[in-house]
């Protein structure tokens, strides 16, 4: 196991009703708020009206600004930057997804630089400090409501970049399982695609001696395939809701992956594809995870048999590659089960831009720890990916 040092500032305010106490919640931190979120559900749902109630009753300040949209774009963490500086805003409130929150965090660490924002996600400028961002989520899936990175897309080239930073943990989030009845079986599975990945990412290690964040990962992953099916049959099923909703939280706080080498090639992949062809995150990551894992599963087949038997219960054959395609292919039925496809042409993505792609996913060197990929692995999965 390597040396680790785990702390996780974001409070979990967990359960029924829990949006309406965000007032006196939000007034811990400041008196001027942004009010962020996304291209209108908060408003359908009547979320957006209790959330202002109870800001308004918390005697804050609101300033809003709404529309981002999933894969969170530059333009707008710019204009949001503006509204923060010209009204000396001292909190940010995002109420939505992963893509909202993410595109909080940026407004958050970009009203603090001096520089342009985006030097962040290339690596240019450290992220030092934050205006406190706090959440109210609406659907399980990133995890980015205590997580401690943000992805936002350049429209000009469209780069799709994270950053991260400790200090860019939400101060709270809030998590009320009722608010996610209304998600579309579709958002729900995409969701359910990411949480998983995010274990995979850190699953598939080379670090020994780790075996009881390894028996996590895979309670883990049992657990979210198990209520992902039961959430299929039965969409309005609070308590299943629940379970879910906690399990894209714990995927991605960064408890699993403590004391190992985490892997993230897919998830950088996933993100060129997101990035240029505007996919949900959860729909890329249910292709490039099952390709990465056919052509990485060599590298340490002792892992892939163990996957296969403890998450898919594939029973052990002496023929390994036997057992390991086995646990793929249960893999790949699970993510088509809950309504997702595993193939880029069943998504409309051709061939024409692959090369783009693995150039631009290696761009900074070769991605992925458990095995590096270089431009030509990445062109091999994507080929994989295909059909
Ligand atoms: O915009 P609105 O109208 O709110 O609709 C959203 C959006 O269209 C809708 N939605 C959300 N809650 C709803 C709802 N519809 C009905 N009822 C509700 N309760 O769902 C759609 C998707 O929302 P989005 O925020 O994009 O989803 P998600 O949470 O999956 O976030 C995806 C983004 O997070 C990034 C991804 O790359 C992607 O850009 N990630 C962020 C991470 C992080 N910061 O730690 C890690 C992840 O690996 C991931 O990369
Ligand atoms: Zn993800």
């Amino acid at each position: 196991m390597e040396n680790f040092k785990y702390e996780n500032q974001t409070k979990i305010i967990f359960g029924k009703g829990t949006e309406n106490d965000v007032g006196s919640l939000v007034k811990e931190y400041g008196s001027n708020v942004l009010l962020h979120y996304g291209g209108g559900s908060i408003k359908r749902t009547g979320l957006h009206a209790r959330v202002v109630k109870s800001l308004k009753a918390a005697g804050v300040n609101i300033f809003e600004l709404g529309g981002v949209v999933p894969n969170p774009r530059l333009s707008l963490v710019y204009e949001g930057i503006e509204i923060v500086r010209e009204n000396k805003i001292d909190f940010i409130l995002a109420v939505g997804g992963g893509s909202v929150i993410d595109s909080a965090k940026a407004i958050g660490i970009g009203a603090l630089y001096p520089g342009d924002v985006w030097d962040f996600f290339t690596r240019k400028a450290k992220v030092e400090a934050t205006i406190p961002v706090g959440v109210i989520l609406t659907i399980p899936a990133a995890g980015s409501e205590s997580s401690t990175s943000s992805v936002i897309t350049k429209e000009e080239g469209w780069y799709k970049r994270a950053v991260g930073s400790p200090v860019m943990r939400p101060k709270f989030a809030i998590m009320n399982p009722e608010l996610t009845l209304t998600l579309t079986q579709y958002q729900t599975a995409c969701g359910i695609a990411d949480m998983l990945s995010h274990v995979f990412e850190r699953y598939f290690t080379n670090t020994k001696h780790v075996d009881y964040t390894d028996e996590l990962c895979e309670a883990t992953m049992r657990s979210i395939i198990k209520h992902a099916l039961m959430v299929t049959n039965n969409p309005n099923d609070y308590n299943v809701r629940s379970e879910i909703m906690w399990e894209a939280t714990m995927a991605h706080n960064g408890l699993l992956g403590v004391g190992r080498e985490e892997d993230w090639a897919s998830h950088a992949i996933e993100h060129e594809l997101s990035g240029i062809y505007d996919i949900a995150h959860g729909a890329g990551l249910a292709i490039v995870f099952p390709a990465w894992m056919k052509y990485v599963y060599n590298h340490d087949k002792d892992r892939f048999v163990r996957f296969a038997n403890k998450v898919f219960g594939v029973s052990v054959e002496v023929d390994m590659d036997k057992t390991i395609n086995k646990g793929i292919e249960e893999l790949e039925n699970f993510f088509e089960k809950i309504g997702l496809k595993t193939k880029l042409k069943d998504v409309k993505i051709d061939r024409l831009r692959f090369e783009e792609i693995a150039k631009k996913a290696t761009e900074s060197g070769p991605i992925g720890r458990f095995v590096k990929l270089t431009e030509k692995d990445v062109l091999e999965i994507l080929n994989l990916a295909y059909e």
